[in-house]
C-alpha cells in the first residue's frame, strides 16, 4: 500500500492571510487548492493568477482541484504554472485521455475527479493515464459537509481495479474527512486525504495533520495485510 498523504484544503483557510495560512500546514504532503467557477459548481473561489501566487509562496507542493467547466480548455494552464498535480472533473472533460496526457506532458501529475454519483467503471481502462483518481466523498462546491458513506463501495472497486492491474494510481478522497471518517476511507482503499475544516478548524492545524496521518496510515497498512 502506498503511503498515506494529507492534503489540507485552503478552502477553509483565511483567504486574506493565505501566506500565513500556508505556513501553518508546512508538515502537510501538499496543499489542496479548490478552484471553482460558479458554473460546474454553485460556488466561486479563485483563479489562475491567485493560484500562481500561492505556488510562489507555498512551503509544500500544490494539488489543484479544478471544479470548472470546459476543463479541456483551462486545465493545461494550471500545469504550465508548475503545479505538482492538476485534477480535472471527468464530468467536465470532453477528452479526458487527451487532457491527462497534456497535463503530464506539461510536467504535472494528472488527476481525474468523480462526483459522488459518477461511477468509476467507465473510466477503469484509462486509469494508467492518470497519477491520481479523486473520488469525491461529498458533492463538490462547499467545505464542511458530511462524508457520504455511500461512496465507500466505489472506493473499494477502484482500489481492487488498481491493485489488480498493478498500476500506481493514488486514490484521493475529498469531503467530510475527519479523524473518524478517514479510517473508513482508508480501509476502503484511499491513500490521499483532503481535509479542509478538520485541519483549518482545529486549534493547531499542524497537529491535526499529524493525527489524520496516523489514523489514515494505520488503516492503510491493515487493509494491505
Ligand atoms: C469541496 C472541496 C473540498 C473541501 C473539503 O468541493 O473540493 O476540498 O474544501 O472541505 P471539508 O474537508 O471541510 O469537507
Ligand atoms: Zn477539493
Amino acid at each position: 500500500m502506498t503511503q498515506c498523504c494529507i492534503n489540507p484544503s485552503i478552502l477553509s483557510a483565511d483567504f486574506v492571510n493565505l501566506e500565513a495560512e500556508l505556513q501553518r500546514i508546512s508538515n502537510a504532503d501538499a496543499v489542496h487548492v479548490d478552484v471553482m467557477d460558479n458554473h460546474f459548481v454553485p460556488n466561486l473561489t479563485l483563479g489562475l493568477p491567485v493560484v500562481q501566487r500561492i505556488q510562489a509562496v507555498s512551503p509544500v507542493p500544490l494539488d489543484a482541484h479544478l471544479m470548472i467547466a470546459d476543463a479541456d480548455r483551462w486545465a493545461p494552464g494550471f500545469a504550465d504554472a508548475g503545479l505538482a498535480s492538476v485534477t480535472f472533473h471527468a464530468e467536465a472533460a470532453i477528452a479526458p485521455i487527451k487532457l491527462a496526457r497534456e497535463l503530464r506532458a506539461r510536467g504535472a501529475k494528472a488527476g481525474m475527479a468523480l462526483r459522488p454519483g459518477t461511477p468509476v467503471e467507465p473510466y477503469l481502462d484509462m486509469l494508467s493515464e492518470l497519477d491520481m483518481l479523486l473520488i469525491m466523498t461529498v458533492e463538490p462546491g462547499f467545505g464542511g459537509q458530511a462524508f457520504l458513506d455511500v461512496t465507500l463501495p466505489k472506493i473499494r472497486r477502484a482500489r481492487k481495479a488498481i491493485d489488480g492491474s498493478g498500476i500506481g494510481v493514488a486514490i484521493q478522497v475529498d469531503g467530510g474527512i475527519t479523524e473518524d471518517t478517514i479510517t473508513r476511507a482508508a480501509e476502503a482503499g484511499a491513500n490521499v486525504f483532503v481535509a479542509g475544516s478538520a485541519v483549518y478548524g482545529a486549534e493547531d492545524p499542524a497537529s491535526a495533520i499529524d493525527r489524520l496521518r496516523e489514523a489514515g496510515s494505520q488503516k492503510s497498512r491493515s487493509s494491505a495485510e
